[in-house]
């Protein structure tokens, strides 16, 4: 396997495309906007710059790396010499379907469509092309060059061979692959989400602040963030949408989000993204202050 195309430039597609062309593949950046694709390009510059700086990698490394990403806003240009598709676009389910109808359309017979999907279903994905065998989920997690966990994830209809080659390449990144089936939520979100929300929970009902919640599962279960933290991290519309998908999926009250999370999405306190959540975020700063609303 040598050419990997990436559907999707945003905070995942470009971290995606820089550990695969420093680990020597050929890179099809793709996206629908250019804006974003210079972007992405200028975003992968600047952490190969902080890579070269820390002696993690070197300016030969950083020079190859770059030359290998060329960039695309034609799916069916970018796709067509693929040995593996990995979809990054945005997490919204009709946007995914039509995107994979197109890409197997375009690409190879032989090869492998992966997605990046947080929640969506691999086998519900794989259903819309014509190759279901060869559809698989590859969920990377952000930082993807920091982060050494791939979760992998085999629709109904995957094929050993396909999971065993996402395995290995996986490896090959310089990552660790887990292996599990596609029930909703997969085990990272299925575990880390009902977590969240119970700490919003406990928030809610005044059962300890922000910074208590955080300290606790810091201190004493050794989390290096805690879940107030990391939901503002990870965006805590995404977390409500995680927990929709659990909710519905699994159709267990247990997975009920918190209502205090739904009115800060309403409120479009998203965390890091708009500057506050559970916390807010002086631009620059790095240091944790407790949003007002929870002072
Ligand atoms: N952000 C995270 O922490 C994280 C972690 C793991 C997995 N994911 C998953 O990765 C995927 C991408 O998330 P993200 O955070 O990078 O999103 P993002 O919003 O940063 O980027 C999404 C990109 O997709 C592009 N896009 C939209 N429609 C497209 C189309 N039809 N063709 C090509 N490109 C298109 C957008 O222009 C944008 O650049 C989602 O499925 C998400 O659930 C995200």
């Amino acid at each position: 396997m040598k050419k990997v195309a990436i559907i999707g430039a945003g905070t995942m597609g470009n971290g995606i495309a820089h550990v695969f062309a420093q680990a020597g593949f050929e890179v099809s950046l793709i996206d629908v906007s250019q804006d974003q694709l210079n972007k992405a390009i200028a975003t992968i510059t600047k952490n190969f710059d902080r890579q070269v700086a820390k002696g993690t990698a070197t300016e030969e490394i950083k020079t190859k790396a770059l030359q290998f990403i060329k960039t695309n806003i034609s799916l069916a240009v970018g796709v067509k010499n693929a040995d593996l598709v990995i979809e990054a676009a945005t997490e919204n389910i009709d946007l995914k379907l039509n995107i994979f109808k197109q890409i197997d359309e375009h690409a190879s017979a032989n090869c492998i469509l992966a997605t990046n999907t947080s929640s969506i279903s691999i086998t519900k994905i794989a259903a819309v092309t014509s190759r279901p065998e060869k559809v698989i989920g590859m969920h990377f997690m952000n930082p993807v060059p920091v982060m050494k966990l791939v979760e992998i994830i085999n629709g109904y209809s995957t094929n050993k061979e396909v999971t065993n080659t996402i395995v290995a390449l996986s490896k090959q990144l310089g990552k660790i692959p887990c292996i599990v089936n596609d029930y909703p939520g997969f085990i990272a979100n299925r575990i880390l989400m009902p977590m969240i929300n119970e700490a919003i929970y406990s928030l809610y009902e005044g059962v300890a602040g922000v910074e208590e919640i955080d300290t606790v599962m810091k201190l004493g279960m050794a989390h290096p963030m805690g879940p107030l933290q990391l939901a503002d991290f990870v965006g805590l519309d995404v977390c409500l949408s995680i927990l929709h998908v659990l909710h519905a999926g699994f159709g267990n009250q247990k997975y009920a989000p918190c209502p205090l999370l739904a009115n800060m999405v309403t409120a479009k306190k998203l965390g890091i993204k708009t500057g506050e959540g559970f916390y807010t975020y002086a631009a620059g700063s790095k240091e944790l202050v407790v949003s007002e609303r929870f002072k």
